[in-house]
């Protein structure tokens, strides 16, 4: 059952009641006043006829009957004159008040009293003295009449407001309900105006409030998704440009050895053959002078395809590769002590970790080098927890303040290498100075 049919029976209903109980103190109330009128109408018609009758008894009925019809009606008093065998001789009038009409009979018979009746004999006449309601009992029905009206027209003007009223106040709940659905439909920007009325004007402030507050929740989500999705985007952009590196690293390491290594050692040949044959003594000297350079060139350029890609890499035989990286720094930086350990590493390293850890040690060194002025530095490599681990630590001066400035791209390197894994790097100052750099590259 709707909320504005409720409102509207339980007024209807009120007003019944209300109605039904004036309805019966309206009916108290008559009976009373009828009966009171009619009484007082009977007695003084009563007392005026017994007068009558003590002064004109002894004279002839013609007088009394004349002065009966001057009297004409008494109210609520019917008169009859009737002669020694009963016969009616005179009866008063009719009442011409509300002539014609009649209260039902159900309705006299609640508020009427008992008639009352008085016989007056003189000489051979009887006056016979009767009341009659009839009048007062029609003026209670017509005042009940009224009263019924009254309510019925109460009633409906009642309904009527009440119908106005909650059409009024329940309006805002259908533009709640449609924000509800458009809410349920995806469509978070929905707002609700200001409503009139103070609870409909606070449900809509709480309406928007959880709107926003869904909306601001979803950007942010949206905001994280993307942000994840750039960050991913940006680690497989760095892991294809590694692994391009590795590639372009490998080719050139290849063509060092094969195009550039072949053409110096042809070019030391043909000046070794030169040098043999040729008479002239300036001439031989050049000659000499070409294949040392060449030979200079030779040497150069086979230290070079270590560096760029060590052998051992592709053996995937990670402690190779870095003991042969430590022959070069060990000539390269004679006063720096270093120490390599290789722990237990399983025999199926993939070869992206091997070149990950690799390329983080080689970082981790040229940065204790170029930066901390260190003295020693440790490397280790080991398989901890279903992680290969590398940890390379310094006796150096720390890192600055501001070591994580932008526009240097080692550390970030390193971590990019790790994350594309599944790993981490952690970069930190030892606590007996220097700088420890640990990587863990899960295996699975
Ligand atoms: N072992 C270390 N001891 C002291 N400071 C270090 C050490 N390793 C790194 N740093 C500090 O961290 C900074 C960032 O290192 P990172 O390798 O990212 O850049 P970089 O070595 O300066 O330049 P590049 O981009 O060529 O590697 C360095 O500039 C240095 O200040
Ligand atoms: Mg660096």
């Amino acid at each position: 059952m709707s909320m504005r049919l409720q409102l509207n029976l339980l007024v209807a209903s009120l007003i019944a009641v209300f109605t039904a109980v004036v309805l019966a103190f309206k009916v108290i109330d008559t009976r009373r006043s009828v009966r009171e009128e009619t009484e007082a109408a009977n007695k003084v018609a009563t007392q005026l006829l017994e007068y009558f009758v003590e002064t004109y008894a002894q004279t002839s009925r013609p007088i009394v009957l004349h002065s009966l019809e001057r009297l004409g009606r008494v109210r609520s008093t019917e008169i009859v004159l009737r002669d020694a065998d009963g016969t009616a001789v005179y009866h008063s009038p009719p009442s011409p008040y509300k002539a014609g009409r009649d209260a039902p009979a159900w309705y006299a018979a609640l508020v009427a009293p008992q008639p009352m009746r008085k016989e007056l004999r003189f000489a051979d006449s009887v006056l016979e003295i009767e009341s009659n309601a009839s009048r007062a009992v029609l003026d209670g029905w017509d005042d009940t009449l009224r009263l019924l009206q009254v309510g019925a027209f109460a009633m409906l003007l009642g309904n009527l407001l009440v119908f106005w009223l909650v059409r009024r106040m329940t309006r805002p709940f259908r533009s709640i309900v449609r924000g509800l659905e458009d809410m349920q439909a995806g469509a978070y920007h929905t707002r609700l105006p200001e409503f009139a009325g103070a609870e409909a004007a606070s449900i809509a402030r709480a309406f928007n409030r959880s709107a926003q507050a869904i909306e601001d929740n979803l950007d942010a989500r949206r905001e994280a998704i993307e942000a994840t999705l750039r960050l991913q985007q940006s680690r497989e952009l760095a892991a294809a440009v590694q692994s391009r590196v590795e590639d372009e690293r490998r080719q050139i390491a290849r063509e060092l050895h094969d195009e550039t290594g072949q053409g110096i050692t042809a070019i030391r040949s043909l000046a070794q053959v030169l040098l043999q044959r040729a008479g002239d003594p300036s001439a031989r000297e050049a000659a000499q002078l070409i294949a040392d350079t060449a030979a200079r060139l030779y040497d150069a350029t086979h230290a070079l395809i270590p560096r760029l890609r060590p052998p051992s890499l592709d053996a995937r035989d990670l402690a190779a590769a870095i003991e042969d990286a430590l022959v070069a720094w060990r000539r390269e930086q004679p006063r720096v002590t270093f120490a390599f350990a290789g722990g237990d590493l399983p025999e199926s390293l993939g070869e992206n970790h091997v070149l990950a850890a690799y390329r983080i040690v080689q970082e981790a060194v040229t940065n204790a080098l170029r930066h901390a002025q260190a003295q020693r530095i440790d490397i280790s490599v080991g398989f901890v927890e279903g992680a290969l681990e590398v940890e390379v630590s310094d006796d150096g001066r720390g890192l600055a303040a501001d070591w994580r400035r932008p526009g240097h791209y080692g550390v970030r390197g390193m971590d990019e290498r790790a994350q594309a894994l599944g790993g981490a790097v952690e970069v930190a100052d030892r606590d007996g100075g220097g700088v420890r750099v640990r990587a863990r590259l899960p295996l699975a």
